[in-house]
């Protein structure tokens, strides 16, 4: 029996059914429309739509679907189009014909989207709790070899001296922006469509500002047409998450890299491994290349959403039913992702001594420029002198500290000055001390702002772990 089964003498063809109904994946809004129904109900006996016994009723037909819907008891039928058909049959069987007007002056345009907000919000909370966690593990391992130097990159080429912590900390503040970025996108669905109707509002004066309080949004949609075609914060949700596995790919890419035999800076744990099937010696770096293969899908969603909302004609079409699947899908990814990375750095073994080995002399050059610098040389003539350096120490086939005081001479009379003491990775990092830099005393201050960016949750205050939290 169909919802709006009224005008039609025959009923849907099985495939059309099965095509249309969305009950597989938006039964996961069970709670959320229990709540909005709830709301609701109350919301119609406050304008005095309901009589309060019929509230009563509803109210407690719709906890007894909750509790269903909870305990795994609620025996969804053949024939439930959505969750909203879904429950509102339930109620039905529970309290009889009073839950058809349950429905009074709502549509589920503006129930769907009610739901999918409360949803939103909700995962945006165990998002950024998910995220901190890994900013945590990021920030730990920082601190554990805040000064350990290593070769930072440009171009995947050996660039400067940079430090483990700060390296770390780097990817930490990335994953601080996308805590932002999700903040944002719970902001943008934080705002109530129930009472918009279909599209034009509804035709019972409903205190919206009331239904936004009693539900947890901060604000009313001024718009009813807005209201029920609104899907902004889906597509900001998809943005924040796409962007993190961007983030998450870009950091496994590193380790990835880290971690081969080669370089060695790394040894990935056990718990976070896996071997080849044919030979023996192998330890894969598996969680790490789903995370940098996962970002794929996260970018497909968003591409995916935001193509199939461009060229809606209407308020609501149907083809917004396809908001959900890749929202879910991308919660579900990053929370799958997430935990498994934050183990994966909490255990992973950093081997000072690598990366240590891994310094190249030629990283210092741009030391030796600065020093000439501070000789009084521009920089532009000190940069030309260095190059002739690194020329000559090619051209002998040694490294650049392995000139010998003739050979810099022979370069320019203020080298064998300018290079002494300029090979000291020590006296490197510590040159760069400018806000934002990688000398120790600029670790600790961006560690100590690290902390306390991670310390401030931006969505509320949720675990990483359960769905019980209210939205
Ligand atoms: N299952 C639908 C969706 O997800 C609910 C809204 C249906 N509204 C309608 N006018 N058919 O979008």
């Amino acid at each position: 029996m169909k919802l709006w089964g009224g005008r039609f003498d025959k009923a849907i063809d099985g495939a059309a059914h099965g095509f249309n109904a969305s009950l597989p994946f938006d039964r996961r809004m069970a709670d959320e429309d229990v709540s909005g129904s709830v709301a609701w109900a109350r919301g119609l006996g406050r304008c005095g739509v309901l009589a309060e016994d019929e509230v009563s009723v509803l109210v407690d037909g719709m906890e007894q679907v909750r509790a269903e819907l909870a305990e795994g008891r609620f025996a969804f039928l053949e024939g439930d189009e959505d969750i909203h058909t879904a429950v509102e049959r339930r109620l039905g069987d529970i309290v009889g014909p009073v839950a058809g007007k349950l429905h009074t002056g709502r549509s589920r345009n503006d129930q769907v989207a009610t739901d999918f907000r409360l949803w939103v919000m909700r995962a945006c909370g165990r998002m950024d709790a998910a995220v901190a966690d890994l900013q945590t593990a990021l920030a730990d391992s920082a601190e554990a070899h805040l000064h350990a130097p290593m070769p930072g990159y440009t171009h995947w080429q050996p660039a400067q001296a940079v430090t483990w912590g700060h390296w770390a900390m780097w990817h930490a503040w990335a994953l601080e922006r996308d805590r932002r970025r999700i903040a944002t996108a719970r902001t943008a669905a934080s705002a109530l469509p129930l009472g918009s109707a279909a599209l034009a509002g509804s035709g019972f004066a409903v205190d919206r500002a009331w239904l936004a309080a009693e539900l947890g949004f901060e604000r009313v949609i001024a718009n009813s047409m807005d209201a029920v075609s609104d899907r902004d914060f889906a597509v900001e949700l998809l943005f924040a998450a796409a962007m993190t596995g961007m983030h998450l790919s870009r950091l496994s890419e590193q380790l990835i890299l880290f971690a081969n035999p080669s370089l060695g800076f790394v040894e990935l744990d056990d718990a976070y491994s896996t071997g080849s099937s044919l030979m023996p010696q192998k330890k894969n770096p598996d969680m790490l290349e789903l995370a940098r293969g996962k970002a794929g899908r996260l970018v497909g969603n968003l591409v995916g959403l935001m193509t199939t909302l461009k060229g809606l004609p209407s308020t609501y079409d149907k083809d917004m039913q396809e908001d959900k699947e890749p929202v879910f899908d991308a919660v579900d990814t990053l929370a799958a992702a997430l935990p498994v990375l934050t183990g994966l750095v909490e255990t992973l073994r950093v081997r000072e001594d690598r990366l240590i080995a891994a310094l190249d002399p030629a990283m210092f050059a741009t030391d030796v420029a600065d020093r000439l610098v501070r000789a009084g040389v521009p920089f532009r003539e000190a940069h030309g002198i260095v190059g002739r350096v690194v020329r000559a120490a090619e051209e002998q086939g040694v490294g650049i500290d392995a000139l010998d005081a003739e050979a810099l001479r022979a370069v320019d009379a203020r080298l064998p000055a300018a290079t002494e003491g300029a090979f000291d990775w020590a006296a490197s990092l510590a040159s760069r001390a400018a806000e934002g830099g990688t000398a120790p005393e600029a670790l600790r201050a961006q560690l100590a702002a690290m902390r306390e960016a991670i310390g401030s949750r931006q969505v509320g205050s949720y675990s990483s772990t359960g769905w019980a939290e209210s939205p």
